[in-house]
């Protein structure tokens, strides 16, 4: 029954493909059984041998985006429950507006996330046709509006909208600055201080597509540069030790209240960010995010490079389901590479080894992103594999099963 823990991606898929039918009697009735199957599968094979758990190591569970499963993704109220959860982060992604303030939002485009389109006073500012660049990449816009054309005061005459069903009621959300999501993370933090948790929370703003902003600034690092000013502002010591940090600069007074500063994790897809980051703010900790566009570095030379620059390593949940050859061969739009390239770079780095080998450079994986509807078989699956953190929706299970997983294993041991 467990003699394979490579059934499990298998489960996954077909859990997957189950939820998306799920109106239909006969598929409830199969999704049933699979869960059953599942939990029998689990309660023998949850700690497949092959792969090495430290049962010390939690993995931290990071809100993708806010509680976007409840509330319209990266808005103030998305925050606020993610924190009220108890999650160890919570992730923004951050852009750029006109006038270079930091808000929250995942898009350089509005009209999927907002209501632009009912705003007739900005269709002056309307893209018909238009190439954009970034991270080495051409990007076709059309028919849509580009939100490093809006000033601040502009961005916050739109609201947030989401394609959500179930979020369809929240409509009077408007696009946050940086500087919004910082005053909520430290409100909030205040709360649970005083409600005796003393884990301060985290947070993980990811930097979005640095070169387009840093090549309409026409400066480089520009992105970066102000954003390292921004963290300054908020108490966190860019240049020395994350010890120090917590108890020089970075603290803050809230009615008489002395608070840490919350632990932070800078993200970014560009591999050049990581290494600038790297090199010239040598206290922050570091996530890069590899996704299909980056192949080279899902090679066993590629990886390396990363090594001793990076705190983290963001995988993609296909890479450690699939593999990274099928993910990369199976990416919608196509990707192009140099299949002699990565030949050179010692090949793709197979599923079941790709954990293990990041580890064995010093750096630890968190996974993107864990979906409420396969949560339970993928989380204890990557806890396996020995990952150190994970992006999730549907934030209310996620810790508790990651808990439950180190109860049992806690338990085999005794
Ligand atoms: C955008 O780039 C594509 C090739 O990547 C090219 O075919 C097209 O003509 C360009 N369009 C514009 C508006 O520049
Ligand atoms: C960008 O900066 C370079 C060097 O500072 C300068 O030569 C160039 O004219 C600038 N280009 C634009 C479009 O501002
Ligand atoms: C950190 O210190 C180094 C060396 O003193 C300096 O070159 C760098 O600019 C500093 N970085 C920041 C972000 O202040």
């Amino acid at each position: 029954m467990c003699s394979t823990s490579l059934s499990v991606p298998a489960v996954i898929l077909l859990s997957k493909i189950l939820f998306k039918l799920k109106h239909n009697a006969i598929v409830l009735t199969l999704q049933k059984v699979l869960v059953v199957l599942f939990l029998f599968h689990s309660f023998f094979c949850v700690f497949p041998q092959s792969f090495n758990v430290r049962k010390d190591i939690r993995p931290q569970i990071i809100a993708h985006r806010g509680d976007s499963f409840q509330m319209p993704e990266n808005t103030i109220p998305a925050f606020e429950l993610a924190i009220e959860k108890d999650v160890d982060f919570v992730e923004t992604d951050l852009v750029l507006t006109k006038d270079n303030v930091f808000v929250c939002f995942h898009d350089l485009t509005l009209a999927s996330g907002t209501d632009i389109r009912s705003h007739p006073e900005f269709a002056h500012l309307r893209v018909l046709l238009k190439n954009i660049t970034y991270d080495d990449q051409v990007f076709t816009i059309e028919d849509d509006w580009l939100i490093s054309d809006f000033t601040l005061k502009e961005l916050k005459d739109l609201r947030v909208i989401t394609h959500n069903q179930n979020q369809l009621k929240y409509s009077s959300f408007s696009i946050p600055t940086f500087d919004e999501f910082m005053e909520t993370v430290r409100r909030e933090s205040l709360k649970r201080f005083l409600n005796g948790n003393k884990n301060p929370i985290g947070i993980m703003p990811e930097l979005k597509h640095p070169s387009y902003f840093n090549a309409l600034a026409n400066t480089s690092n520009f992105m970066e540069k102000l954003f390292i000013k921004n963290l300054v502002k908020y108490g966190y010591s860019i240049n020395i030790t994350e010890e120090n940090n917590l108890k020089s600069g970075c603290e803050y007074e809230l009615k008489s209240n002395v608070l840490p500063c919350n632990p932070l994790v800078v993200q970014c897809w560009e591999q050049g960010t990581i290494v600038y980051f790297y090199e010239s703010a040598k206290s922050l900790r570091l996530l890069a995010v590899l996704w299909v566009n980056n192949v080279e570095f899902l090679t066993w030379k590629g990886m390396a490079r990363l090594e001793g620059k990076t705190e983290f390593v963001g995988l993609s949940t296909e890479f450690l389901l699939d593999g990274a050859e099928t993910a990369v061969e199976n990416a919608e739009p196509k990707v192009v590479y140099d299949r002699e390239k990565i030949k050179e770079l010692g090949g793709f780095i197979p599923k079941e080894e790709i954990v293990s080998y990041v580890e064995r450079l010093g750096m630890k994986v968190a996974v993107y992103t864990v979906y409420p509807e396969t949560e339970r078989e993928e989380i204890e699956y990557f806890i396996g594999m020995g990952v150190k953190a994970i992006f999730v929706e549907g934030l209310e299970r996620a810790a508790k099963i990651r808990d439950e997983y180190f109860t049992k294993w806690n338990n085999k041991l005794k």
